[in-house]
């Protein structure tokens, strides 16, 4: 069907104000109740966007896993600063970021692939390891893009519960049959439920495992880890495994979710292999300049990383004065027990306007949370309390 420019506004605008009006919050094909279903158009669906607007005035965001203090001071300067240059295609800025991140891991620039945020990182690696008669093997519940990334492409997706450390099942997440796995998936620590599985575990595991069979190792989080004996990177050691590819983002230690940057390491053979299917300049001006000033402010990553952890520290004590049960975090969100049906308890918190993580079968009655600040935290207990109370 053709959608003129014309009908096309109208029908977003009365969708919109629809939604505004409380008609159809719910029930709306892209709405939260829909996350485990392939994310048909997510991103640009109308309604939900005006359901969820950026600056919707006085709602709290304790959803996103953002960083809810957002960029940090060192940063602002330069995101102007790159606005002079929005007219020009990112030409040395493109490389110059490669070549910081190459430092920073001591990898050549060649293993270096950017992406608009890690998600495209994640959606490069289902193009190339993943389709028809392919299965991507991965954990649940566990952060779902590649997943539905993967079922676009036509693959098989086998998602193996966590054990009961909520580390990944690795033994169970080993080729089943004539299964042709192209690829594995492994977050960590991992989303939803902000655990670790520690690193000789992977190792072992990526040992077993056939030569064709490729790992992306998701370290959205690394920042917020680095104090657990358990949890070491995967870019901490030289990156020789062609099977093996760490995606790190800017959108969570470095407040930067808005900017859509991230990138993957791995070998030059296997980067080699992503950056065929990643869009040409895929990065933008301001985001460019800024990852690569972020990625040389060391006292502006050490505060962020105590910031986050005194938060972290805060919310457990108050989930501890309370006897919350809380799947361990080594994240900066945590996975509480509310006691009630998920679905219930977003509705409660959305009341007060508070916007809190999306159901997560098979969890039914834990909320993933966002240690949001200290304000915001404040506002959250006082909403659990009288809930409670
Ligand atoms: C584990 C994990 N990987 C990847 C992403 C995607 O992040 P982005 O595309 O903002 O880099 C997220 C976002 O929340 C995430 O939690």
């Amino acid at each position: 069907m053709h959608i003129s420019r014309r009908n096309f506004f109208r029908t977003t605008l009365s969708t919109s104000a629809a939604v505004a009006a409380g008609v159809v919050a719910s029930g709306l094909p892209f709405s939260e109740e829909a996350f485990g279903e392939p994310r048909r158009g997510w991103f640009f669906d109308p309604a939900l966007n005006a359901f969820q607007a950026t600056d919707a005035k006085g709602v709290i965001w304790l959803n996103s896993n953002e960083n809810a203090y957002g960029p940090w001071p060192s940063m602002m300067p330069v995101m102007r600063e790159a606005l002079n240059f929005g007219h020009r295609y990112p030409r040395t800025e493109y490389g110059q970021l490669i070549d910081t991140i190459s430092r920073l891991h001591r990898v050549k620039p060649s293993q270096v692939s950017l992406g608009c945020g890690s998600s495209e990182i994640l959606r490069v690696c289902a193009e190339v390891f993943t389709g028809p008669g392919k299965t991507l093997v991965q954990a649940s519940p566990t952060f779902e893009s590649l997943g539905q990334y993967s079922r676009t492409r036509g693959a098989t997706v086998r998602s193996v519960a966590l054990n009961n450390k909520f580390e990944h099942d690795l033994q169970n997440m080993l080729p089943q049959g004539g299964e042709k796995v192209g690829l594995v998936y492994i977050c960590n620590p991992n989303n939803p439920t902000a655990s670790i599985t520690p690193r000789k575990d992977i190792e072992t595991y990526i040992k077993q495992l056939p030569e064709d069979t490729f790992v992306l190792i998701d370290e959205a989080y690394h920042h917020f880890a680095l104090k657990s004996p358990d949890y070491v990177s995967f870019l901490d050691q030289p990156m020789d495994d062609p099977r093996i590819i760490v995606a790190r983002t800017f959108s969570k230690i470095y407040g930067l979710a808005g900017m859509r940057l991230g990138y993957a390491v791995a070998t030059e053979e296997t980067s080699c292999k992503l950056r065929t299917y990643a869009s040409f300049d895929n990065v933008n001006m301001v985001s460019a300049r800024v990852g690569n000033a972020a990625l040389h402010d060391d006292a502006g990553l050490a505060a962020a990383i105590k910031r986050s952890t005194d938060d972290r520290d805060a919310f457990l004590a108050e989930v501890k004065k309370r006897n919350i049960s809380c799947i361990p975090t080594q994240a900066n969100f945590a996975m509480i027990d509310t006691g009630k049906p998920i679905r219930q308890s977003i509705d409660y918190f959305k009341s007060k306007n508070i916007m809190i993580g999306r159901p997560f079968p098979p969890l039914t009655t834990h909320a993933r949370i966002t240690i949001g600040t200290p304000s915001e935290m404040k506002a959250f207990w006082s909403a659990w309390d009288e809930r409670k109370a």
